[in-house]
């Protein structure tokens, strides 16, 4: 049983304070997880719980500490670890409001993931294992290698250019053939006369203009590595268009102009017939913007993904209501979104039912927990972006894939995303 649950405040990957959960068992195994943080937070998300005042730029998390080391931890004494769901329910009932802003979806996920961990490890199987059925798959991944939006300092507005292997005939080799594109990335970017720093996501992040300069940066670079684009290595995009969104008239602001609705849903339907590589577009309209949002899928939801992200934000009750729109084909699950791994499976359940593909995703905040791998290949979730081949935070999630491939030995198999996409 659970004996004891214990937080602690860490650090997350662009310095800022998270939470660390300790779930300890009666016979003495430890579960331990860090919590991860977004920058372009959707509004509905459920409520990381900071601090406030000076400490930390208010960004302290002693409070939800606390509430792991109090309440939550007395709540929890003596229940069954491998009961996930009564332990979620237990954290989400004491708690009591919709959006988890009382105990903080930081408190809550926290001790949901180590619970998890403690009862894999006290079993002595790999989490996975623990969390998956028999026949466990695992992800296409897709790597954001040029950051832009919240995620960087320079011009472009589009937040996320990832690249997806799609001719990959293992995990392994899917890994090395983004490894090459983002070698061969820096390479391309340099003679362009850029500098190569890197954003939060471990993503080039060069002082280009427009987002067409970045696309055919990295058009090029998959050229230069020797693969075909669209054919064995994919195009991805992130706009985070609720960020450019205007509330007072509807418009979107990117990179200079102003575009009504309809002029914006022009503009990305050209980007996508120019780059015929991009296979995934995820949050191409606001999160308020919900019938452009069915509109758009309709229009381009053939052809391509569109995924949602701010939109339905992991939680439930606006994945029915994006499914019932038709407002996206791909759901993107974060599990701090909704804050709780119950939760989560619950998301993944209803976007399955609904013929909804899922995308697991990292938050630009992260740190070295490797959680959300294991929980990929448990949940067969067919794709997930963890960031680019560089800062430790994010290639340990593709690390710990190795690993994972590795152990499964003639049983691995990897993802292969059904897409139909033409060369460039
Ligand atoms: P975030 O960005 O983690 O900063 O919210 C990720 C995303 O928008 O997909
Ligand atoms: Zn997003």
């Amino acid at each position: 049983y659970i004996d004891k649950v214990k937080a602690r405040e860490v650090f997350d990957s662009r310095g800022n304070p998270t939470v660390e959960a300790d779930v300890i068992l009666s016979n003495g195994t430890l579960g331990r997880d860090e919590v991860p943080s977004g920058a372009s937070t959707g509004e509905r998300e459920a409520v990381e719980l900071r601090d406030g005042g000076s400490r930390l730029r208010g960004k302290g998390v002693t409070k939800a500490v606390n509430n792991v080391n109090t309440k939550i931890n007395k709540a929890l004494h003596g229940l069954d670890p491998t009961n996930q769901a009564k332990v979620d329910k237990t954290m989400i009932d004491l708690d009591g409001t919709p959006n988890k802003a009382k105990l903080g979806a930081n408190a809550i996920l926290g001790v949901s993931m180590a619970t998890a961990r403690a009862a894999a490890n006290s079993e002595g199987i790999p989490l996975y294992r623990y969390l998956g059925g028999i026949d466990l798959e695992l992800p296409q991944t897709f790597h954001n290698v040029i950051n832009g939006g919240e995620h960087a300092d320079n011009p472009i507005d589009t937040q996320e250019f990832m690249i997806t292997p799609i001719s990959h005939k293992s995990f392994r080799n899917g890994i090395d053939m983004i490894d090459d594109v983002y070698w061969a990335l820096k390479g391309v970017i340099e003679k362009a006369g850029f500098e190569t720093g890197l954003g939060d996501e471990g993503g080039f992040a060069p002082n280009v203009k427009t987002t067409g300069e970045a696309l055919d940066l990295l058009v090029k670079a998959i050229q230069t590595a020797g693969y075909k684009p669209g054919k064995d290595v994919g195009i991805a995009i992130d706009l985070a268009s609720s960020g450019l969104y205007d509330h007072k008239n509807g418009h979107y602001h990117f990179e200079g102009h102003d575009y009504d609705v309809n002029a914006w849903m022009d503009f990305l339907d050209d980007l996508l017939k120019k780059y015929p590589s991009i296979m995934s577009i995820e949050d191409p309209l606001g999160e308020d913007d919900w019938d452009n949002f069915a509109k758009f899928t309709k229009r381009v939801g053939d052809k391509v993904q569109v995924v949602d992200d701010d939109l339905i934000v992991t939680n439930p009750i606006y994945i029915r209501k994006a499914i019932k729109m038709g407002a996206g084909n791909t759901l993107l699950i974060k599990l701090n979104q909704i804050g709780s791994v119950s939760e989560t499976l619950e998301a993944i359940r209803l976007a399955r039912k609904n013929g909804f593909k899922t995308m697991l995703s990292h938050r630009s905040g992260e740190t070295g927990d490797t959680f959300l791998s294991d929980f990929s290949v448990a949940v067969n979730a067919g794709e997930l972006k963890a960031g680019a081949m560089a800062r430790s935070e994010r290639v340990e999630k593709y690390n710990q894939l190795l690993r994972i491939e590795e152990q499964l030995g003639k049983e691995a198999h990897v993802a292969h995303i059904p897409n139909d996409v033409d060369k460039d």
